[in-house]
């Protein structure tokens, strides 16, 4: 199975909106492993569609030490959201950078498996920060687009001197 590539901030297509799966096939199957892969090897904790520029509303975390929770959720749905989160996040496509975000602490969420089966899910901490953060990528939202202007600013000059530094 092969590594996707992972767009980086501020690239345009992480603006992209997502549209909702209406097909279980193999083609679903195929992009659901390859993203887990991409998403262990980075090494990270979540991973959306968007992210590799396929603007499908597909999600794949795991939250796990052991890295063996794989939790896949294909069109989810917050149906219920309490509480406020302190945990910082960072993000595959803005790498080095760790911001507090606004967020619920617990979240209930409605989706489906790759196989198409609905199910539901509580999820609290950081499986429920990570499947807001993805959730965001889903609708083109970068984490750092909670922040303000000025913030924004910093972290992209930051990104671009990396890059300079890298090339
Ligand atoms: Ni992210």
């Amino acid at each position: 199975m092969p590594l996707l590539n992972i767009l980086r901030y501020p690239d345009a297509r992480l603006h992209k909106l997502a549209t909702p799966v209406t097909v279980f096939d193999d083609g679903l199957k195929k992009l659901v492993a390859d993203m887990a892969e991409t998403m262990y090897e980075a090494p990270g904790i979540g991973l959306a569609a968007t992210q590799v520029d396929v603007h499908k509303q597909v999600i794949v975390v795991d939250v796990s030490e052991r890295r063996d929770s794989l939790v896949v959720l294909v069109n989810p749905q917050i149906v219920e959201a309490t509480g406020v989160s302190d945990i910082e996040e960072g993000c595959l496509s803005v790498p080095g950078i760790y911001e507090l975000v606004e967020r619920a602490e617990r979240v209930k969420v409605r989706a489906h498996d790759q196989n198409g089966k609905p199910f539901t899910l509580e999820a609290q901490g950081v499986l429920a920060v990570c499947i807001q953060h993805e959730m965001d990528h889903l609708k083109g939202k970068v984490f750092v687009e909670h922040l303000s202007q000025l913030k924004q600013q910093r972290i992209r000059a930051k990104l671009a001197k990396h890059l300079r530094k890298s090339a």
